[in-house]
């Protein structure tokens, strides 16, 4: 079976972390975002996964060639010379894709984090006999997604309403596809939507079916949904009893602490953190709902909570950083500073305390 994963977009939503790497390369969960994805696919018999690129190839490539090998899987690029949306990246992949076999390929957004139960959308799609399945999933707002409406019993799409401006539902597009070759007839090779222009057509033609998803899941293409997602993901990891959470005296709920970090003494660590590899976190730090990229530096007595710190920056001591501050690559703050929501871009050094939230460049 082979899928397609749309890499594309500019992540400027997840910026500064996307000034430094392209979005689907933010560690989430002490891994890249795309590698949780592709860990899914293969474990479910996936044995080609074709990148669907418009923005910074060379740099994805250099970091899949090193992963195609450890994980056992064929990783290919389809660049666009120009962004084809959501649509036009199958069309141009098509050759990739369809093997003359028939079988469905899976298509996925880059930027969603589940459980991916494809085993059981694999089951669906061979049940209902149409053309399309996508996978849904109820949220509390659903104005910045695609919505479904769908019959409850069958599953069968009656409509699709890309980011709807009046209530239609609460039901939204998860960003999981599953599709039959068919589907890639309706798609032109131009820039082009597959929710806007391609879902609804074949929603009309009674083809398009949706299976609500099981368990949890998140779009991590924005702070606050990213810190939201890794509370869901750690849940999800108790639930399964993962030997891959924290645990010790220090340790508040659920925590990873990557095995190249260290954690000073009586630091209070948790909940929903993850501290990536080589960290340091000196002693008496305190650590809360939030992300500690690789190589940083917390130092003594220091607080962070209900932010994300980025690759190799440091955090003073006594300093106190909080509600959704997010540190580019590299960034330094001083001892003793505060900030209070500051996002800051790659390589400044914080000198003085950010008392509400602001970009600081
Ligand atoms: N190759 C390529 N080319 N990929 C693209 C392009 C492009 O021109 N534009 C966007 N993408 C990729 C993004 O990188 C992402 O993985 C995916 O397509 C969806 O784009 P987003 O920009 O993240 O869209 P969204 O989050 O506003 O909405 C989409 O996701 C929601 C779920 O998170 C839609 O699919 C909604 O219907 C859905 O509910
Ligand atoms: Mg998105």
């Amino acid at each position: 079976m082979k899928a397609l994963i749309l890499v594309g977009g500019f992540g400027t939503r997840l910026r500064p972390l996307t000034l430094s790497v392209p979005k689907p390369l933010v560690e989430f969960a002490n891994k890249p975002m795309i590698l949780h994805q592709i860990e899914a696919l293969k474990a479910i018999g996936v044995t080609e996964v074709v990148l669907a690129i418009n923005y910074q190839p060379e740099v994805m490539l250099n970091f899949l060639k090193e992963f195609e090998a450890k994980v056992g899987i064929t990783i290919t690029c389809s660049q666009e010379t120009e962004p084809l949306g959501t649509a036009g990246p199958l069309a141009l992949a098509r050759d990739k894709l369809v093997d003359g076999s028939g079988s469905p390929f899976f298509v996925l957004n880059s930027d969603v984090i589940s459980d991916y139960p494809l085993k059981e959308m694999i089951d669906f799609h061979k049940s209902h006999g149409g053309e399309a399945s996508i996978m849904v999933t109820k949220v509390d707002e659903p104005s910045k997604y695609g919505v479904v409406v769908m019959e409850e019993s069958t599953g069968m799409v009656e409509r699709f309403v890309e980011k709807p401006k009046l209530f239609v539902g609460n039901k939204i597009n998860a960003g999981i596809y599953l599709l039959s070759p068919s589907v890639l007839d309706r798609i032109e090779l131009r820039p082009t939507s597959i929710e806007k222009e391609i879902f609804p057509k074949i929603a009309s033609e009674q083809k398009l079916f949706a299976m609500v998803l099981p368990g949890f899941w998140m779009d991590i293409g924005q702070p606050r949904d990213y810190i939201t997602g890794l509370r869901l993901y750690l849940d999800s990891l108790r639930k399964q009893s993962s030997p891959k959470l924290a645990s010790g005296p220090n340790i508040v709920g659920n925590v990873l602490v990557h095995e190249t970090a260290k954690v000073g003494e009586g630091c209070l660590i948790g909940p929903d953190v993850a501290i990536g590899p080589g960290c340091v976190v000196e002693s008496g730090v305190r650590l809360s709902r939030c992300t500690v990229m690789r190589g940083v530096r917390i130092k003594k007595h220091a607080c962070v909570s209900g932010s994300i710190i980025g690759w190799h920056s440091t955090v003073g001591q006594w300093a106190r950083v909080e509600n959704m501050t997010i540190l580019g690559e590299d960034v330094h703050v001083c001892d003793e500073v505060y900030s209070n929501g500051g996002v800051v871009l790659p390589h400044k050094e914080i000198k003085s305390s950010i008392l509400k939230p602001e970009i600081v460049m």
